[in-house]
């Protein structure tokens, strides 16, 4: 088409597909481009505003390394993310919630019962919980992959106080997919908001907090890996997550347990004597 207009223009792009182009590409491309005709058409976007957008990915491309990812960030606060997580759930297993910048590879071991806690300050937190499918089968030897931020909000790899293991750990759950773990309450955090993302969420009247979470990542052969994180259900920002990933079945209850009560089979057995909390959170897993 040669006389192309603010009306066919969507239309015009459509027909410029070459012959033999991969049907998801057209369908993804086309349906890209009519939303963001119609965006601008809707909005009727100015020059000025163009080039903020043009400027705001530059700035994101500029400021995005290995280690910081602004376009991911930027998927996250827009709720992008989740709503692609939320999009491919399975229904009967535990939802999936936001990956986040900060798991690391190559976590250390973590034995059933061990102590993610060391010495840092804080009220002790039992995790325990069963992983299993969707029919209630336990699944013996799934890997749960778990990372926090350490008391003061920080994550290892944030944190030049910390070594890169702190708070990161490997467990393989029993024969009876039981996994457990002893850690630190961990506590509500910004998102990086010193770049691009942070100008869009002031311009937003938005904060960069999270309520607080464990991040888990669970595998196991013949399943789909699930990316998940549990939060506490008397956690400030649970109800205004800035990256949108509470769901409900992934808020659980911090029960206080009473002094003196702590269980045996755990690292931290025979050690703690104060009153401490207790997570039960059980994981299942969909099919591959
Ligand atoms: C996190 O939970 O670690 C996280 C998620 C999204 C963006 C930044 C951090
Ligand atoms: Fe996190």
């Amino acid at each position: 088409m040669r006389s192309v207009t603010k009306d066919n223009i969507t239309e015009v792009f459509t027909s410029y597909f070459g012959e033999g182009t991969d049907p998801r590409v057209k369908e993804v491309l086309s349906s890209l481009a009519q939303h963001m005709h119609d965006f601008a058409r809707e909005v009727n976007l100015t020059h000025d505003e163009w080039r903020m957008g043009i400027d705001f990915l530059t700035r994101a491309g500029e400021i995005t390394t290995p280690e910081r990812q602004e376009f991911v960030l930027l998927s996250d606060v827009m709720g992008l993310s989740s709503l692609v997580d939320m999009l491919h759930s399975t229904p009967e297993a535990t939802s999936s919630s936001v990956l986040g910048p900060f798991h690391v590879s190559n976590p250390p071991p973590l034995a059933i019962g061990g102590d993610m806690k060391r010495d840092f300050e804080g009220e002790v937190v039992l995790v325990e919980g069963t992983v299993r499918d969707t029919e209630g089968n336990p699944i013996s030897g799934a890997t749960i992959d778990i990372w926090q931020t350490a008391p003061n909000g920080l994550y290892s790899s944030q944190d030049e106080d910390q070594d890169i293991h702190s708070f990161h750990g490997l467990m393989t759950a029993d024969e009876n997919g039981r996994y457990a773990f002893t850690t630190v309450r961990p506590v509500e955090y910004t998102v990086p908001s010193d770049g691009p993302v942070g100008d869009i969420l002031n311009a937003a009247g938005r904060h960069p907090w999270r309520p607080s979470h464990l991040h888990y990542i669970v595998s196991a052969d013949g399943h789909r890996s699930l990316v998940t994180e549990v939060f506490p259900d008397d956690d400030p920002y649970l109800d205004q997550d800035t990256v949108f990933g509470v769901r409900d079945d992934l808020v659980m209850t911090y029960v206080k347990q009473p002094a003196g009560s702590f269980p045996e089979g755990f690292a931290l057995s025979g050690s703690v004597d104060d009153a401490y909390s207790r997570v039960d959170f059980d994981l299942v897993l969909a099919k591959a």
